[in-house]
C-alpha cells in the first residue's frame, strides 16, 4: 500500500438487526411526506424477530399503533395476534411492518405519493430480514409489493415470487373483522404459507374467529 494511504474498509456483510437498525435511523424523524405534518405522534417501524421466516405487511398504523409506536396492536391487531398463533408461531417469532410507517389522519387510504415515499423503506426492511414467506395483508400491502392495481379478491389464493421470498396476498385483518364470512377464505391463504414452510397448524388450531 502506497505511503499515507488509508485502508478503504467498507462493512460488506451486516446483520438483519444492523440494518434494520440502519433503515431507522435513515428514516429519523422522517418529513418526507406530507403525513408528518398531518397529525402522526411517532414512527411505526416495526416489530418481531429479525430472523424471521414469515413477514406480515399491513397497511399503515391507526391510533393504536400511533399512539404505542408498535405495528398492529389494536382490534385488528388482535386478530392477526390470532391468525399468527393459529399457525403455530408466537407474535415474536414473525415480523410485522406495514407500508406506510405514519399513520394517516382519520386512518383515510395511504395516497400514492405517501406509497411511493415510503415504499423503499419497507423493501429495505424485507432485504434485511429475507423471510422466506411475505404475507401481504389487504389490497395495500399487496398492491405495493406486487406492483399492481388488480383488487386482493383477484391476487389472494396464489402464491408469488417477491425478491426471493414467496408472497402470499391475503385479507386484511380490519376487513374480516368487518366481513367474518371471509375467514375461512383468510384460513386457507394461511394454510398455503404453513405448506410453502413445511410447517403442520397446531393441534388447537382453527380459522381465527
Ligand atoms: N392496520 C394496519 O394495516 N396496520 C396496523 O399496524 C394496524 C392496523
Amino acid at each position: 500500500m502506497p505511503a499515507g494511504a488509508e485502508p478503504l474498509i467498507v462493512p460488506v456483510l451486516r446483520s438483519a438487526a444492523e440494518a434494520l437498525q440502519a433503515i431507522r435511523e435513515d428514516l429519523g424523524e422522517c418529513t418526507r411526506c406530507k403525513l408528518h405534518g398531518l397529525g402522526r405522534t411517532q414512527i411505526v417501524f416495526g416489530v418481531g424477530s429479525e430472523s424471521a421466516d414469515v413477514m406480515f405487511v399491513g397497511e399503515a398504523p391507526g391510533a393504536d399503533e400511533d399512539a404505542q409506536g408498535i405495528p398492529f396492536v389494536g382490534r385488528a391487531g388482535q386478530l392477526l395476534t390470532k391468525m399468527i398463533e393459529a399457525m403455530g408461531f408466537r407474535r415474536d417469532e414473525v415480523y410485522i411492518a406495514n407500508v406506510l410507517k405514519c399513520r394517516p389522519p382519520g386512518n383515510r387510504n395511504p395516497e400514492p405519493d405517501e406509497i411511493a415515499t415510503c415504499q423503499p423503506y419497507l423493501f429495505r426492511q424485507i432485504a434485511s430480514i429475507q423471510p422466506k414467506v411475505i404475507i401481504a395483508l389487504g389490497a395495500f400491502a399487496a398492491r405495493t409489493l406486487l406492483e399492481t392495481q388488480d383488487p386482493i379478491s383477484r391476487l389472494r389464493g396464489r402464491v408469488y415470487e417477491f425478491r426471493g421470498a414467496q408472497l402470499i396476498p391475503t385479507f386484511h385483518p380490519s376487513f374480516l373483522l368487518r366481513s367474518p364470512g371471509y375467514k375461512r377464505d383468510a384460513w386457507d391463504d394461511l394454510k398455503l404459507a404453513m405448506a410453502l414452510l413445511a410447517r403442520q397448524p397446531p393441534a388447537s388450531a382453527a380459522p381465527a374467529e
